[in-house]
């Protein structure tokens, strides 16, 4: 079995702290907003695996698609020794991308969910002997400290999760993840596209619930961290299309007026009959605007693939 380390980056109190700062400012704010890495405890974790099971969530089985085509022109292209993936969760897909790297030295999940790190990191390096496994709990929109590890060094980010960002945070992760690549390493990011409306809002608004649920469970992390009485029944899932900014938009929506308590921040805070709350933006991209927002982060885009059926695409840029 290979050597499989976990290093929690971030203080367990500054995740404390963190969690506090944002859902302070942004269930005081207007309009009502949670960040969307609030949904990733152990259960938000297993609730994202089956949405990428589910009929209608088409991404994860069309970044996979392009995956299994690719991913030895990746390997090829990026000649990596060390493979840093940001927002990792399971690590399923990328295991095409690992069975294709034949000279990699190691592997460096980073993601919020430990859980979801310990379970993959384990599996890998017990599977792949010969494989550094160094999970970092971390936030990717902060700045991490990386092992040092032999370059050249390919950074991913799959699953559309670039989407999750707002734009001028996207901005400031990109020239984040420019800051860890010396020229000639490369990005290998996912980005689902732009499509019709009525696919894009069934694949947030399943028959089965599932994603209801994931979206929930924000509320079940603030009452379980923070004290607060949130029911979470007294809020509708909503998942709406944005044209103007070409993203789908989760809410939940307060089916009734209601208070809730918050003890930790001592805060009480009304929500009037429909009032919603936004817990995540999910960007839809088109091919121009990803090589743009590369081109400035400094990147260098140099191949796009997409799966057969044109929803989902993957790009891969070298840092100049
Ligand atoms: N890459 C996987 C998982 C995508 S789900 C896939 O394509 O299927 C998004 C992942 O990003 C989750 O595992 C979540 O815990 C993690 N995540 C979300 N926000 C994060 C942040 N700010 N910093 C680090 N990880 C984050
Ligand atoms: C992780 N991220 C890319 C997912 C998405 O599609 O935006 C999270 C998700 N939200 C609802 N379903 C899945």
């Amino acid at each position: 079995m290979s050597p499989f380390r976990l290093t929690r980056t971030l203080p367990e109190d500054a995740t404390d702290a963190a969690l506090r700062a944002d859902v302070l400012q942004g269930l005081t704010g207007s309009p009502r907003t949670l960040p969307p890495k609030w949904f990733y405890d152990a259960r938000g974790s297993e609730l994202f695996e089956e949405i990428t099971a589910l009929p209608e969530y088409y991404p994860t089985r069309a970044e996979r698609e392009i995956l299994l085509a690719r991913s030895g022109e990746i390997a090829e292209a990026s000649g990596a020794r060390t493979l840093i993936e940001l927002g990792s969760g399971s690590s399923e897909k990328t295991r095409h991308l690992l069975d294709a790297l034949t000279g990699l030295h190691t592997y460096v999940p980073v993601d919020v969910s430990e859980s979801a790190l310990t379970l993959a990191g384990r599996a890998l390096a017990a599977e792949r002997p010969g494989l550094n496994v160094h999970a970092l709990v971390d936030d990717f929109t902060g700045s991490m400290t990386l092992p040092d590890t032999p370059g050249p060094r390919l950074v991913v980010f799959l699953g559309g999760t670039i989407g999750n960002l707002l734009p001028d945070e996207r901005t400031a992760f990109l020239a984040s993840v420019r800051a860890m690549l010396a020229p000639g390493d490369a990005l290998l990011l996912g980005t689902d596209l732009v499509k019709d409306e009525e696919v894009l809002v069934r694949a947030y608004d399943d028959a089965a619930g599932v994603t209801a649920a994931f979206n929930r469970n924000v509320l079940a992390v603030i009452n379980r961290e923070l004290g607060a009485d949130f029911d979470p029944a007294a809020f509708e899932h909503v998942a709406v299309w944005d044209a103007g900014h070409e993203w789908i938009e989760m809410r939940l929506r307060s089916r009734e007026r209601q208070t809730v308590k918050i003890p930790a921040l001592g805060l009480a805070v009304d929500f009037a009959a429909g009032e919603e709350l936004r817990t995540e933006v999910s960007a839809k991209f088109r091919e121009e605007r990803v090589r743009e927002e590369l081109d400035a982060a400094g990147m260098e885009p140099v191949r796009w693939w997409t799966d057969e059926g044109g929803r989902f695409a993957l790009s891969l840029s070298v840092a100049r």
